[in-house]
């Protein structure tokens, strides 16, 4: 009977980077080659969800994640973990709660391993979760680092970056914020989900062969810093054709590298590239950018863009890409908006054949807010510490 039970719900969200993470220079700590740039999106539309529980009657620690027990002999879960209690332990060595053992229940309100970095949003809520639980303070963007390297920017609304650092132990690697999403209200994303399938060759895999193998990889580093400080201006002036030119750059020279890793590793399809020319026959007909793509380890397309241009876009990814039962309401989920069919100006200077089916849905969302607390009407797990609901 789990009747000293304490436990703590919330939420963290999704972060998309416009200046990318690839490359470790300690596996084990998770260590970044270089400093990396999100932006935070809207919890209502991308979010993880936690419950942590500690009691003295739990036997072992034990994880859900999506209704499935997961193992616990992950090293990043463990080393996640073990953070967390050494900060307890410096606050009060003899706490009780330290030899308590504790049920983690997750789930994300989109598919898990699609390239939508729900890892980063997972692991973010967990240390977030665990932190409120056991009051610690202070930084905790080091220890969701340890999850996963992006996750460390999901503690944070906004637009965050995370600091490369020069110290051996990592101290000095962590997320900072940039700007809060107030600052630039009227940037959206859509992100076009063209797979929901798991990808093939992990970020993690991914990233440590291309530091192996890949002989444009150094060339790529030299460039970083200056990139962080462009990138840095043009949020702070709310300058989107900057913004828009270095988020496409940095993601293209990204799948470059990982082209010119060896054996070479291709995330993007057809329809990514598709929607790379559409982008740019857009930008070249407005004769400035409007509309900004970036990719990550996957192909789906995450589109940067000014509310008052969403409109213009979705009428030209929908008669490009269209659904097969033609349902625009299933088709784009997430914030409202009219689709109008395109201007006859656009149509005639994009040349491009029609694919139907080639995106399977749209998530229309905008810059989103910090970690939350919930309610503990909210819990994911019973009054025994068992999850609510279960697929197994
Ligand atoms: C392409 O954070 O998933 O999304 O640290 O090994 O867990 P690990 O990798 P992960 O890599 C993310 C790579 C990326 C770029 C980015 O988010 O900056």
């Amino acid at each position: 009977m789990a009747r000293n039970m304490k436990s703590s719900t919330c939420t963290a969200p999704v972060n998309i980077a416009v200046i990318k993470y690839w490359g470790k220079r300690d596996e084990e700590l998770i260590l970044p080659t270089n400093s990396s740039l999100s932006v935070t999106l809207g919890q209502d539309q991308l979010r993880a969800k936690t419950t942590v529980a500690i009691d003295p009657s739990f036997t072992e620690d034990r994880m859900w994640l999506n209704g499935k027990e997961q193992s616990m002999k992950s090293a990043r879960l463990r080393n996640v973990l073990r953070e967390i209690r050494n900060k307890v332990r410096k606050r009060k060595a003899d706490d009780e709660t330290l030899s308590w053992k504790v049920h983690i229940c997750s789930e994300n309100n989109f598919p898990t391993a699609a390239g939508l970095a729900s890892s980063a949003a997972g692991y973010a809520c967990l240390v977030f979760t665990l932190s409120k639980l056991f009051h610690v303070d202070g930084d905790i963007s080091s220890i969701a680092r340890q999850g996963s390297g992006s996750a460390c920017r999901s503690v944070y609304g906004g637009f965050v970056k995370w600091v490369m650092g020069t110290q051996k132990d990592g101290a000095d690697s962590i997320a900072v914020q940039v700007a809060p999403a107030s600052h630039w209200p009227e940037l959206r994303t859509l992100i076009l989900v063209v797979s929901d399938q798991k990808k093939h060759t992990s970020s993690t895999e991914g990233m440590q062969t291309t530091v192996n193998t890949s002989q444009l990889f150094p060339r790529r580093l030299l460039g970083m810093e200056e990139k962080m400080e462009q990138m840095e201006k043009s949020i702070n002036e709310k300058d989107f054709h900057s913004f828009a030119e270095l988020t496409m750059k940095d993601s293209n020279q990204l799948h470059s590298v990982c082209l010119d890793t060896y054996p070479p590793i291709s995330y993007m399809k057809d329809v990514s590239h598709q929607i790379v020319r559409m982008v740019h026959c857009l930008n070249s007909i407005c004769e400035r950018n409007i509309v900004a793509y970036t990719f990550d380890a996957g192909p789906n397309a995450c589109l940067y863009l000014l509310e008052k241009d969403v409109p213009r876009v979705l009428s030209l990814v929908t008669t490009f890409f269209p659904p097969k039962d033609n349902n625009m309401e299933k088709f784009i989920q997430g914030l409202p908006v009219d689709v109008l069919p395109p201007s006859q100006g656009d149509l005639a200077a994009i040349p491009m054949e029609k694919q139907t089916d080639a995106i399977r849905y749209i998530i229309h969302t905008q810059v989103g807010a910090d970690p939350q607390v919930l309610d503990n009407s909210e819990t994911l797990l019973d009054s025994q510490g068992m999850p609510k609901y279960s697929i197994e």
